[in-house]
């Protein structure tokens, strides 16, 4: 790990219902550095996601943080040292109303945040939902706001993030692009992005890597990637297979 590196995993392996599911991934983010990774459905990426995040404990391997070897450490006690994580699908409380649900993030975290800090979140990435809003009621692309205003409040050094595209339209996805460019240019936050659209890589990405069937097959940069002959064939026989299943 050199010492512009914020954040790295080395030879991840992880096994989920009794198979290997991740064969040795190995990254590393600097601070303020975008990371996309891409690859076909299935390809591991969401799980090396539950392992950087601590939510999964790999079979081997280590993840490292600051400067510190964190592969033991729990989701929330990544949480607090400023590691922050989006989900594919934004699931907000059901119950709760907007305000309800700012003032659950401000005091799940020790020491109690105060509304300062919730509105610093809010305001950060333009997030102007009345307060009295029930969360239920939100479209995608403000949940997923929501969701990350609450990650912001904690003011995170590294975000990652699982397809924080998805289900969007394109004009809202140009929003996506533009807060990842505040978060990561202006306020140095690493960026590690799981992402399908392409177009947003291609504007937001410092670097790519490309997972396929468990294992990294393809890094540099997003051009060098998409003209790299091994993606091609990954995308390509899923795609043979997806259409001879389907
Ligand atoms: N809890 C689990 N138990 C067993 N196998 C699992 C489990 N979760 C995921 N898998 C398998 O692990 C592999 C990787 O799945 P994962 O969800 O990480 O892929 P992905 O790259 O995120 O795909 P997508 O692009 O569809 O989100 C798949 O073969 C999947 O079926
Ligand atoms: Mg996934």
């Amino acid at each position: 790990m050199n010492a512009q590196t914020l954040f790295a995993c080395e030879d991840i392996h992880l096994d989920l219902g009794g198979r290997e599911i991740l064969h040795g991934i190995t990254l590393a983010v600097e601070r303020g550095e975008v990371l996309g990774i891409i690859g076909p459905n299935g390809a591991g990426k969401t799980s090396l996601f539950e392992v950087l995040s601590g939510r999964l404990q790999p079979k081997r391997g280590r993840v490292l943080f600051d400067g510190q070897d964190i592969t033991r450490l729990p989701l929330y006690a990544r949480a607090r040292l400023g590691i922050g994580r989006t989900y594919q699908t934004p699931v907000v409380p059901d119950e709760l109303t907007v305000g309800e649900t700012f003032k659950a993030a401000r005091q799940a975290y020790e020491p109690y945040l105060t509304r300062f800090d919730a509105e610093y979140g809010a305001e950060l990435i333009g997030f102007k939902v009345s307060p009295d809003e029930p969360t239920v009621k939100l479209e995608t692309l403000n949940r997923r706001k929501l969701l990350l205003a609450c990650l912001l409040m904690r003011r995170p050094k590294l975000l990652l993030m699982d397809e924080p595209a998805a289900g969007l339209i394109n004009s809202e996805v140009d929003e996506i692009d533009h807060l990842i460019r505040l978060l990561s240019k202006e306020m140095n936050i690493a960026v590690v992005i799981v992402e399908h659209r392409i177009e947003l890589l291609d504007t937001i990405a410092d670097r790519v890597m490309v997972m396929d069937a468990g294992e990294t097959i393809s890094q540099g940069s997003l051009a060098d990637v998409l003209a790299d002959p091994k993606v091609h064939a990954a995308y390509f026989e899923n795609v043979v297979e997806g259409s001879l299943d389907g």
